[in-house]
């Protein structure tokens, strides 16, 4: 079942696309549209565009696009039922009550109830005092009561089954807590068997930006591996996006981040008054772990651990995080690995120094190359000159003058030489970067034939954008569509995903439905709504004419037409059937 079309219609007639988006994304008018950097990759010059006479919105970029729903939808990371309902939500419109699926909304939000629920079991259990030890492990490590209480930190009992039985008795079935990943599943003799995932760990609830629970880290008390076990992807997470702390560090309100890796070292340092802390979990951050933190703070500062592979995350992140427009600072640390133990050893004054005396992303990157070369020796001076002029080659003129100056006068070298390395270094930049962005134009114009929706279509493009054409000039004119009616049918499209879009559009068209991007909201995902989007821009470029749509009629109905056969080559039977349709 399906929510009723002509709310979708009303919906999308009170809600406006660009209140809605502008309250995540910040746009700037550009004539009929507005502008901004585009949430779904990562840029730095705008091509995320709204419609608003279309209640549309496209990226240049990327390519996604879709309506308000669909927007809402990826941003929020939301199915099509529930993307309704916060639009609904926004637009102050109350939902129809009957007759909608929404099947996997009500299984995330069981599974939301059972990570609450959990949360709170294991929070009790580490109060209790025949579980002292685990309370004891968070004393040890110099956590206080309150923030034990502020992050909601908790045990898992020394047992196979205390949450299952805890859980099934507040009525959840065992198949969802497998699917929250608060249990797992044996077969023994043909026999399923439940057991907790958790077990004997001190536990950290992973909190989102709405409050929700949205999966755990549980630690063991000694040096037992692994160290930690994490809730895997369900339906309502995705480690590789987690970020834990960002529903505390968000009311930080000073517009800086400060990402450690672990999540001791940002329990330590809230407790330290460092409430801006938060940790990228994952193995590797990513993209949009990067897009959400732009979207809390101006300025990220990295403080990942003092050994090699920390200095590898850093370098990752910085890599991921760059591309964002953040402003980003790099913390040396030292007097401890962590910043957990750097606060625990030297206290907080030592930490807010260190935060202070964060290097830029040049001075970092320098002295990561400095440690890397021996500066006692000519050799070692020439080599580290060399990676220096690169790094430098891609700074401001200003900073190139100050770190010059400054090499200069440690190395001995002139700074007039170090300069025109720099500009050597400069030029090879620039021959790497034409050559990549020739790469990419040829790439790109090869992949605008291709659309991963319709796999058909470089391999059919005459058609295809005949097909396309049609969708946009009926989107655009639907008396058009009623004239050529009797002309065109589904079976005339050539490929499978124009139709689909075509025959929603003429499912829309019969019920009178003013045709906008809504319409195909429900039965397409926010990827495939990508394509839908773009075909709908087409319409900006049409002649708009009825001709224009019969010669697009004529192209698919030679494509459909049987391929005529080379008469030569037919048997006999074959034969006489032409000869007599003639
Ligand atoms: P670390 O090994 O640096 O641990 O892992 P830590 O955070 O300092 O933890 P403590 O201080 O020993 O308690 C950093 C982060 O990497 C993830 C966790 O998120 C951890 O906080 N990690 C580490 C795992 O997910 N699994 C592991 O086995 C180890
Ligand atoms: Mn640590």
């Amino acid at each position: 079942m399906r929510i009723n079309e002509r709310f979708i219609q009303e919906l999308q007639d009170k809600v406006d696309i660009e209140s809605v988006i502008s309250s995540s994304i910040s746009l700037k008018r550009r004539g009929k549209t507005l502008v901004g950097l585009c949430p779904f990759h990562n840029e730095k010059t705008p091509s995320f565009t709204v419609y608003p006479e279309s209640n549309s919105f496209y990226c240049f970029g990327c390519g996604a696009g879709g309506d308000v729903i669909s927007f809402v939808r990826r941003m929020e990371n939301l199915d099509y039922i529930e993307a309704v309902k916060a639009v609904a939500q926004m637009a102050g419109v109350s939902m129809p009550e009957d007759g909608y699926d929404d099947t996997l909304s009500k299984q995330r939000l069981r599974l939301l109830n059972a990570n609450r629920e959990a949360a709170r079991f294991y929070h009790e259990c580490l109060m209790k005092p025949e579980n002292r030890k685990a309370l004891d492990y968070f004393l040890k490590r110099g956590l206080d009561i309150n923030i034990i209480r502020r992050f909601g930190l908790g045990y898992a009992p020394d047992d196979w089954c205390e949450l299952i039985n805890y859980l099934k008795a507040k009525g959840f079935t065992e198949q969802e807590l497998v699917h929250a990943n608060l249990a797992r599943r044996s077969d023994k003799n043909g026999r399923a068997n439940y057991y907790d995932n958790f077990r004997n760990r001190v536990m950290f609830p992973i909190i989102d930006l709405r409050g929700n629970v949205i999966a755990f880290g549980g630690r063991v008390m000694d040096d037992s591996k692994p160290k930690y076990i994490n809730t895997s992807d369900t339906l309502v997470y995705k480690k590789s996006n987690g970020v834990f702390g960002l529903n505390l560090a968000k009311n930080a309100n000073d517009n800086k981040l400060i990402l450690v890796e672990g999540y001791m070292d940002v329990i330590a340092l809230h407790q330290a008054g460092f409430t801006n802390a938060i940790a990228c979990l994952g193995t590797a951050f990513t993209n949009e772990q990067a897009n959400l933190l732009s979207r809390y703070a101006d300025e990220v500062i990295i403080c990942y651990d003092n050994d090699g592979a920390g200095r590898t995350a850093t370098a990752r992140a910085l890599g991921v995080l760059n591309k964002t427009g953040l402003k980003l600072r790099v913390v040396q640390m030292s007097g401890g690995k962590d910043a957990d133990e750097i606060i625990r050893t030297h206290g907080r004054e030592r930490f807010a120094d260190l935060l202070k005396s964060a290097a830029g992303t040049t001075e970092y990157k320098l002295l990561e190359v400095r440690t890397k070369t021996d500066l006692s020796t000519d050799d070692g001076k020439v080599e580290f000159l060399m990676a220096a002029s690169e790094i430098l080659a891609a700074c401001s003129i200003v900073e190139r003058d100050i770190y010059s100056t400054r090499l200069s006068n440690e190395l001995g070298v002139s700074a007039d030489s170090i300069k025109a390395q720099i500009r050597m270094a400069e030029g090879k930049l620039k021959r790497i970067a034409e050559s990549k962005k020739r790469q990419e134009t040829e790439a790109m114009l090869a992949k605008s034939f291709e659309d991963k929706n319709n796999p058909e279509r470089a391999s059919n493009l005459r058609a295809a954008k005949a097909e396309e054409t049609l969708i946009a000039s009926f989107m655009r004119n639907p008396d058009f569509y009623n004239k050529l009616k009797e002309q065109i049918t589904p079976s005339d499209y050539v490929t499978a995903f124009n139709r689909r879009v075509f025959e929603c559009l003429s499912k829309a068209l019969e019920n009178g439905i003013e045709p906008n991007l809504s319409i195909f909201s429900s039965d397409f995902t926010p990827e495939e709504m990508d394509s839908v989007t773009r075909i709908f821009h087409l319409s900006s470029s049409l002649s708009n004419t009825l001709r224009e749509c019969e010669d697009c009629i004529k192209v698919l109905k030679e494509n459909s037409a049987p391929p005529v056969k080379d008469t030569s080559s037919m048997s006999d039977e074959e034969f006489l059937k032409l000869f007599k349709k003639k």
